[in-house]
């Protein structure tokens, strides 16, 4: 069998661990070739390409980034990857293309699939928001990022009394604001999923000075905004699920605060430090699951489908499905993060 891979959208620690995984699974196991696209969908539809042996991917597990480059292709491109999905697979001799993304990757994998592209699909993204799938890899180490950041931030709030709003990643889904505002304890955290009243995190904060804890982190996504009347936002922008997106959330809130309240406050915005660097063990470990399994979905033929983690099990699941709706912080996580702010 020949397998083409490639990694397509924002990259996600974690990618190079899945590239290995498929060409040592591809190669030992099955005496398959493989060749990776170069720079997304745009390598399979410009002919760039290159030859995967064991070599090339020797020294990748533990490296950030992508060996295969990555883009965001606009729709007109994607579609005319669709429009030549079967004419592509024969182009290239390829009985059978890993896509590696998040939801731009897999809906456009989902129409190169039902256009005739014999597809296996590998899911990725820091933001944790595929639906079908319990966890992406990237996601941990985007986690692991942040609390390393607020713990840091609260020993420099503290010693100049100061209140700190960290902005992290999570555009659509708080996933990466709520798990790493936990583990880093901070004192208060702020969703897209649901809109904050900052009259409440200037109460937090004024409780904490009058019990003498003079410093407060804020774990904002970058994704959140205030409620209606909270603060003067103005107006945002619609997004492509109709939704009213705002920017620099983090640095704006950091502002209200020092002027409600008459403290010194701090943005610090995260931004692409979560998505670089070495993949923590534990997305090691996915990706590599994920990559053995989708060669293997490719020789027994099940395309049209992508690999999801459900509990411990990797199992299959159609592509169709993966891509429907986001994946959500849903509101009694919240509750549970609460308690201890
Ligand atoms: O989807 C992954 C993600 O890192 C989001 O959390 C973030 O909003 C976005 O990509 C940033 O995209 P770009 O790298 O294009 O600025």
């Amino acid at each position: 069998m020949r397998i083409g891979v490639l990694t397509a959208g924002g990259d996600c620690p974690g990618l190079n661990a899945v590239i290995r995984s498929v060409v040592h699974r591809a190669l030992t196991g099955h005496g398959d070739e493989v060749i990776g696209f170069e720079d997304g969908f745009k390598g399979l539809l410009d002919g760039h390409h290159r030859p995967l042996d064991l070599n090339e991917v020797s020294g990748i597990l533990a490296r950030g980034g992508t060996i295969l480059g990555s883009s965001r292709l606009e729709r007109r491109r994607l579609a005319e990857a669709a429009e030549n999905a079967a004419e592509l697979a024969g182009k290239y001799g390829i009985d059978a293309l890993i896509p590696i993304g998040g939801e731009g990757t897999l809906s456009a994998a989902r129409l190169l699939s039902d256009a005739g592209m014999p597809v296996v699909g590998v899911p990725k993204t820091i933001d944790n928001d595929i639906s079908s799938t319990d966890r992406t890899f990237g996601f941990d180490t985007a986690v692991t990022v942040a609390t390393e950041a607020i713990d840091r931030l609260k020993t420099t709030a503290e010693s100049h009394q100061r209140v700190m709003v960290v902005e992290v990643m999570g555009r659509h889904a708080g996933w990466i604001a709520l798990e790493s505002g936990m583990a880093g304890g901070a004192h208060g955290i702020c969703l897209p999923e649901r809109h904050f009243e900052v009259e409440d995190l200037v109460k937090m904060v004024q409780e904490r000075f009058a019990r003498g804890k003079k410093f407060a982190v804020i774990c904002v996504a970058e994704g959140a905004h205030p409620a209606e009347g909270s603060m003067d936002y103005g107006k945002g922008e619609i997004d492509q699920y109709g939704h009213e997106r705002f920017q620099g959330i983090g640095n704006r809130l950091a502002a209200e605060l020092e002027r409600r309240l008459g403290t010194e406050a701090r943005p610090v915005i995260l931004g692409h430090v979560q998505r670089g660097g070495t993949p923590t063990a534990y997305d090691r470990v996915l990706a590599t699951r994920f990559g053995w399994h989708a060669v293997e979905a490719a020789h027994r033929g099940d395309f049209g489908m992508m690999t999801a983690l459900r509990g411990t099990e990797v199992v299959m699941v159609p592509l169709a499905e993966a891509v429907t709706r986001l994946k959500t912080v849903p509101g009694d996580r919240m509750l549970e993060a609460e308690s201890v702010f």
